[in-house]
């Protein structure tokens, strides 16, 4: 019988070396400035795009930074409703995504024609939508919410009305158990996160006994169990920069060890494991590379389009989450 040994796990530290940029990245700091353009980047992005951004962030973060942008042209390295949440704020912007293709299986999980049909039949449920969903699914919730802030939106819905949770079961399932408030959850879930297991976790506890355990909400509740802290991925450079810990497992996005390691030089991260490998990429946030986002510079494209009406019904439940988490 042929037995496979796990792989060996992955400990991200800051290197020692200057970073010295490429010539594409060079060209990109130079067209952004030229087409007063500004680059804001998801967590998940590869480093040598989280190098040439103006802002690295959750998705809070970025959708509170495009709301304020002076920038002409919005480029947005992320994935697809990231974008789309830019463009709602932002109707009059060009925002442009290097690669129109990078979706999330999470927004995949949630066909607005079905949520359409759920909400005529139920039609007193109020539904909180995770921002991981797309502009039509915004258009049909009431309020939005971010793995950031989604416990203090789920505390000011209104008592007397139900909670339908679209479209993650995951962090759906985490905000019950921290607000108290029951909720229907809908059952999708993110592809990537949901590889984390128990077995591959308390594997990783064993070689570092005394690591804090840090997990996203969207792992799976075995998982978030095991963790000494759950929490968006902007939360979690706060997290481990004010523990006294200078080793951390992560349970996230790979492209999340850039962003800890730049911002915390001094400590170090062990990327989560999965069953079968030795950490986790989202296919969708690694389709944006560095000759497409030059090309989309040079091009003016890709771009997000939206119909004025669909703006304008999926601005009011994102203004809502604005205004709900200050
Ligand atoms: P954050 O808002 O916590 O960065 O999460 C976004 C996401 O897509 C997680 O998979
Ligand atoms: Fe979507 Fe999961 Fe990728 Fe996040 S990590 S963008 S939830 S598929």
């Amino acid at each position: 019988m042929v037995s496979t040994a796990p792989p060996p796990l992955q400990v991200f530290r800051r290197s020692a070396d200057a970073v010295k940029l490429s010539d594409q990245q060079d060209e990109i700091i130079r067209l952004k400035k030229e087409k007063n353009a500004v680059l804001l980047c998801h967590n998940y992005q590869i480093d040598a795009i989280q190098e040439v951004a103006d802002y690295v962030g959750d998705s809070l973060g970025l959708a509170r930074q495009a709301a304020q942008t002076d920038a002409e042209i919005i480029v947005f390295c992320g994935v697809h409703f990231m974008a789309e949440t830019a463009k709602i704020l932002n109707p009059s912007k060009t925002v442009l995504l290097p690669d129109l293709d990078a979706g999330c299986s999470l927004s995949d999980s949630c066909p607005a024609d079905q949520l359409a049909k759920y909400r005529e039949e139920n039609p007193d449920l109020y539904v909180v939508a995770y921002v991981n969903c797309s502009a039509a699914v915004k258009a049909l919730s009431d309020v939005i919410c971010t793995s950031g802030n989604a416990v203090k939106i789920v505390n000011q819905v209104p008592a007397d009305r139900e909670i339908l949770f679209v479209p993650d079961q995951n962090l759906g399932q985490w905000v019950m158990g921290q607000t108290g408030r029951k909720m229907r959850l809908w059952p999708g879930s993110c592809y990537a996160h949901v590889l984390f297991t128990k077995e591959s976790i308390e594997r990783c506890r064993l070689e570092f006994p005394d690591a804090p355990v840090v997990a996203h909400p969207e792992c799976i509740q075995s998982v978030r169990d095991l963790a000494d802290e759950v929490c968006s991925t902007e939360k979690m450079v706060s997290y481990c920069q004010s523990h006294e810990s200078d080793t951390f497992i992560i349970l996230t996005e790979s492209g999340m060890m850039h962003r800890l390691t730049r911002e915390l030089p001094h400590k170090q991260f062990v990327a989560g494991p999965t069953g079968h490998c030795a950490c986790n990429d989202c296919r969708y946030m690694k389709m944006n590379t560095l000759p497409k986002l030059l090309n989309c510079l040079k091009e003016g494209s890709p771009e997000i389009t939206l119909t004025e009406d669909l703006i304008e019904r999926a601005k009011l439940p994102i203004e809502r989450m604005l205004k709900w988490s200050v």
